[in-house]
């Protein structure tokens, strides 16, 4: 089975030989020393996918099929293009299980980020009848192959493939994000995905994780790790919390979907525990005493509807203070 391991870095998978041939896109080191790269540095870079697909064995014909194209997107010939991911496909059982984990449905809008023949965008189209499926990948020859894919399956008018740096790809408009890409591209896309995605849109990665952003979920299907993530709605700040007609102020700080802080109550600060959220569903504990109290609640913008609180019902909801919108401080990456 042929896999993506860390090792296979950007630059395993780069044929650039020279600056003006490259991508517009400033590439962080990548193209550092291009124009004076050596005969035997070309070689080493023509070298490298067949390394790549000696190390990875079965499947690795697509890697060479698709080195040898003459394509040229945008003036560049294909063979100089800078890939940030070789191309790798997920196998068929694994996609299968990458939109388990998302739970994709007829309401999804599913984007995949360097879509190599297409085939998460179609399965998911074909297969679970989203909405729409939407893949960007940089290799031409890879679009017209996924194009015609979804021709033949019949979802043609729901899949739509573009040659598209996935750096540059808007992926507001996504349900459902899954990537197969490296642990160095995941990261560097972190910050765009908590910031540009709908709270509750879910992320699936195979093979990489993001970080100290821990996956919400995890799995393994035929020796491939899947990670699942529920962008968190921003949570940080203080509230002006209503508990059965009473007014406490809360204080919350978030590191990704994990919670901390502070409920005032009675004036005593009391500390919110096991604070997760879950998308826009928030949920903590606070102890007073022997009595622990359990808050469920939706967050939408800045207030906080209760759902629940504990067994007696009671009722509880939120407001931020305005202005008091604070970054959770994972955006930065
Ligand atoms: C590991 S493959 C995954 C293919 C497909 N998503 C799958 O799981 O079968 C990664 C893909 O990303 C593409 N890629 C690499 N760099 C890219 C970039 N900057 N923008 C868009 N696609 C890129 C590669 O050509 C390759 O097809």
């Amino acid at each position: 089975m042929m896999l993506l391991t860390p090792g296979a870095s950007r630059r395993r998978s780069s044929f650039a030989a020279g600056p003006p041939l490259g991508k517009k896109r400033p590439l962080g080191g990548k193209q550092a020393g291009a124009s004076l790269r050596s005969v035997g540095a070309f070689f080493a870079a023509r070298l490298a996918p067949l390394m790549l697909a000696a190390f990875c064995g079965a499947g690795s014909a697509q890697t060479l099929e698709f080195e040898q194209s003459s394509v040229k997107p945008g003036g560049i010939p294909f063979p100089f293009l800078e890939l940030d991911v070789p191309y790798v496909k997920t196998a068929d059982g694994v996609v299968e299980r990458m939109l388990d984990l998302a739970g994709v449905n007829e309401e999804d809008y599913l984007i995949d980020l360097g879509s190599g023949d297409g085939r998460i965008p179609i399965a998911a189209v074909r297969d679970r009848k989203a909405r729409y499926g939407f893949g960007v990948e940089i290799v031409p020859d890879l679009v017209d192959k996924a194009r015609e894919s979804a021709r033949e399956a019949g979802v043609g008018d729901r899949v739509r493939f573009e040659v598209q740096d996935l750096f540059e790809t808007d992926i507001s408009s996504a349900t459902v994000l899954t990537m197969y890409l490296l642990p160095d591209v995941n990261m560097k896309l972190r910050p765009r995905i908590l910031s540009e995605l709908a709270p509750g849109t879910r992320v699936v990665s195979h093979a990489f994780d993001m970080g100290e952003w821990e996956s919400d979920e995890s799995d393994h299907r035929d020796g491939a790790s899947l990670y699942l993530w529920i962008v968190p709605a921003n949570i940080e700040g203080e509230w002006n919390v209503d508990i059965d007609g009473e007014p406490h102020r809360l204080s919350l700080r978030q590191t990704f979907q994990r919670l901390q802080g502070t409920l005032e109550r009675n004036g005593r600060e009391l500390l919110v525990e096991a604070g997760a959220m879950r998308g826009t569903d928030v949920h903590f504990l606070v102890r007073d005493g022997a009595e622990a109290t359990q808050y469920i609640g939706r967050v939408a913008g800045d207030s906080i509807i209760g759902l629940s609180m504990d067994s007696k019902h009671r009722q509880w909801r939120a407001s931020r203070d305005a202005g008091k919108v604070v970054s959770t401080g994972a955006e930065g990456g």
